[in-house]
């Protein structure tokens, strides 16, 4: 297993239908793919996770690189991954506040990460936990 964080910029402030839209064919496709992972929106901000193979989620995300719906994708982190933090969601989705997209991004600096030093695979466990906190489990569109 493996997985890939990212955050971007979308091209113009995103309404439901055109997050739905977007949710729709990536759950449909990561079905396909073996992708699991959570994707949340604030005002203009993606950040997203990728999980399983390390083929899938490379070539996943070579094709999200190429969506003109956003740009300014930056990698945060990819890494091998023991387990699936996401399993049951081909793409969990949720709108949070921009504060908490600042917050989230904060916590999952690169340069920081080490600090998390015995846990395993942190970036995600930052996600998975902020996602729990936040009561997002059930946010779908
Ligand atoms: C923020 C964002 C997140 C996306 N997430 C995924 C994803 O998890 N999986 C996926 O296959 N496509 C995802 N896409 C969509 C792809 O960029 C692309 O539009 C889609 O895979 C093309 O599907 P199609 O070839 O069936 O038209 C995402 C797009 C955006 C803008």
């Amino acid at each position: 297993m493996y997985y890939l964080i990212y955050i971007s910029t979308a091209v113009k402030l995103m309404n439901p239908e055109e997050l739905t839209e977007i949710l729709t064919s990536s759950r449909k496709k990561n079905l396909e793919n073996n992708i699991t992972g959570m994707l949340l929106y604030a005002e203009g901000t993606f950040i997203q996770v990728l999980e399983g193979s390390e083929h899938d989620v490379l070539s996943t995300y070579r094709t999200i690189t190429m969506d003109l719906r956003h740009k300014n994708l930056i990698k945060l982190v990819s890494a091998p991954l023991a387990k699936r933090a996401f399993p049951e969601w081909s793409m969990g989705f949720a709108v949070i506040a921009p504060l908490k997209m600042a917050e989230l991004q904060g916590y999952i600096n690169p340069d920081d990460i080490f600090f998390e030093d015995s846990a395993s695979d942190p970036a995600i466990n930052i996600m998975k936990t902020f996602v729990e906190n936040n009561n997002l489990t059930s946010s779908f569109l």
